[in-house]
């Protein structure tokens, strides 16, 4: 089994959890500066899309070197599409890959992909399989052209910003490949289901403890986490929990409690880059943060689109006097320097 980076990691290891609309560079960029997670995961891109030359979805792929270590998450049906774009994220010097296997929109799951595939196991254990070969032929070599990949895509990974995009001194290095999922679709089979991926020898198993069918309903089931975490200390393959964990030490208690190899950290880590340090920022931090993340996401995120900023500045602003109208100001904002002008003219009582 191909471990990578993974196995150098101390355990617990915490990292990143993916979310779509949410990780994007600027995002993980502030994560890695004010409190570095063990990993960090982008958020998932179609591979079937980008095969067929969706050139802009290349910006869910751009990262800063300070990520690292840094992971590509993945998802879609088609193996050949695996198979090409996991060549993409070795080119483009990623230190892993994950294969979304849990994400419940409808318009992704109803095509068994995401959580979909746990519905067709063996095609779920085939993209596995698949992506291990991609990462096995690029070290051993293959080039992006004679993998297929159309002229259009060739040329627009190349033009990758390089002082962005960090293909580090080993251009060939072997990656490992993770997998993510969810206990089950309508029920809960994560045992069954843990057992069936880990026949592929993933280097890592991330679980949410909910079912497609719960979305984001309920809690996560942690027991069931716990019951999966004996399953997998049997093979090599490390097993991270995920799914509510509120702050730094309601993570280590989880994972103590229920024998994982550690856990992925989601929604807590919005609005706050200090979650893996456990410090408490205070309101003038927060606001310095937000007006950082601003400039960050100017700089390094899509352009013209300053709206997908505003949703960020919201969970920098909760839970103290005034909160809600400053919140009110700040989804009107289109730039940094609004931002700015804002939040310096907030008088807080702190
Ligand atoms: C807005 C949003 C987007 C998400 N996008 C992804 C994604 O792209 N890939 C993925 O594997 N999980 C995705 N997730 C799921 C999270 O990674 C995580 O499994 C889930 O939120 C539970 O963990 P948490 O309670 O710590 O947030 C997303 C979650 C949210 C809230």
């Amino acid at each position: 089994m191909q471990k990578g980076f993974w196995s150098k990691l101390d355990k617990p290891i915490l990292g990143l959890s993916p979310m779509d609309g949410v990780t994007d560079v600027a995002f993980r960029y502030m994560m890695a500066k004010t409190h570095k997670p063990d990993v960090i995961y982008t958020e998932f891109v179609n591979v079937e899309g980008l095969t067929r030359g969706a050139v802009s979805m290349l910006h869910h792929l751009v990262y800063n070197k300070i990520e690292r270590p840094i992971v590509a998450q993945i998802y879609g049906i088609e193996t050949d599409s695996f198979y090409k774009v996991a060549l993409m994220c070795c080119f483009l010097g990623f230190d892993g890959i994950d294969i979304n296997m849990g994400c419940p929109a409808n318009k992704v799951a109803r095509r068994n992909s995401g959580a979909g595939l746990i519905r067709v196991p063996d095609q779920a254990k085939k993209i596995i399989r698949t992506c291990k070969q991609a990462a096995k032929d690029w070290s051993e070599g293959i080039t992006l052209k004679e993998a297929g990949l159309r002229p259009k895509l060739i040329t627009a990974l190349q033009q990758m910003s390089p002082s962005t995009v960090n293909r580090d001194t080993h251009p060939h290095k072997l990656i490992p490949i993770s997998v993510k999922t969810r206990t089950g679709i309508n029920q809960i089979i994560a045992e069954e289901w843990a057992k069936i991926l880990l026949e592929e020898e993933p280097a890592v198993l991330a679980m949410h403890g909910r079912t497609l069918k719960q979305m984001y309903t309920g809690e996560a089931n942690w027991e069931v986490l716990g019951k999966v975490a004996k399953i997998a200390k049997q093979t090599d393959t490390i097993f991270l929990g995920n799914g509510d964990i509120q702050s730094l030490k309601d993570a280590h208690e989880k994972i103590k409690k229920y024998g994982t190899d550690g856990a992925l950290i989601g929604r807590a880590t919005c609005g706050n880059p200090w979650f893996f340090s456990g410090i408490e920022p205070t309101i003038k931090e927060r606001f310095k943060a937000a007006i950082d993340h601003a400039r960050c996401f100017e700089e390094m995120s899509m352009k013209n689109a300053f709206f997908a900023m505003r949703k960020h500045l919201a969970w920098y602003c909760r839970g103290f006097d005034g909160a809600r109208e400053l919140r009110k100001e700040l989804m009107q904002t289109n730039s940094s320097t609004e931002v700015e002008e804002i939040l310096s003219n907030f008088q807080s009582n702190e």
